[in-house]
């Protein structure tokens, strides 16, 4: 059966090894040295801690953005992306009180989200995971995932740089990085 529930299970021992790990807005997470990516729900009590987030349908897309993404996007598992970054992300209480085409003004019109991002395609290849309908109280709204190779992770951080800097992030209010390596 294919699942969209995906948990990320942290602590000892895992699939990913911890580089790098560190608050950028907000609380940090207790610090971890492995991590794995399972499909489906796994008991919290087996690891340091879970988080959990489910594959959704796209909010803010539009028809030629898609297109442009189909396009260039790679997946997940790629061989040489040895590199992989979790970045969970919970938006404030001011970004959910907008409405749906407010928000796409701030995503894409004014931050350039996606024209920004495909720019780093097929290099870092991505999943978004979204939080906030699973329970009321998730830590997070979004698990973000990229992998990619070591030659790619300068660019990585220009892009990260790059969305940072945008009006989207002043809607962040909880921002979580955590660098791994596989194996
Ligand atoms: C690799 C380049 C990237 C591309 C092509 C890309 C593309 C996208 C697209 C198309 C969406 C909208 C999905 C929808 O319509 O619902 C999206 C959402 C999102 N992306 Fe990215 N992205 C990239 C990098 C990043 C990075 C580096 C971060 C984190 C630092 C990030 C965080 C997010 C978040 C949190 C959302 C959900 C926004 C919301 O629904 O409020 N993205 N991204």
């Amino acid at each position: 059966m294919t699942t969209r529930l995906y948990s990320f299970a942290a602590g000892e021992q895992g699939d990913w090894t911890v580089t790098a790990q560190a608050a950028v807005i907000g609380e940090p997470l207790p610090a971890v040295r492995a991590l794995s990516v399972l499909p489906g729900p796994v008991p919290t009590v087996d690891h340091r801690w879970v988080l959990r987030g489910i594959t959704s349908n796209e909010r803010y897309v539009e028809r030629a953005e898609r297109e442009v993404l189909v396009a260039k996007q790679q997946g997940l598992g790629r061989a040489p992306s040895t590199c992989a970054v979790l970045i969970p992300i919970r938006k404030s209480v001011a970004w959910w009180a907008l409405t749906q085409d407010e928000r796409r003004a701030v995503f894409e019109t004014r931050s350039k989200h996606i024209e920004i991002g495909v720019r780093y395609l097929p290099a870092i290849a991505r999943r978004l995971h979204h939080c906030r309908d699973l329970t009321p109280d998730e830590p997070f709204d979004f698990l973000t995932w990229f992998e990619f190779a070591p030659a790619d992770a300068q660019a990585f951080d220009v892009l990260l740089a790059e969305l940072r800097a945008s009006e989207e992030w002043h809607y962040v209010d909880r921002e979580v990085e955590i660098r791994l390596t596989r194996g």
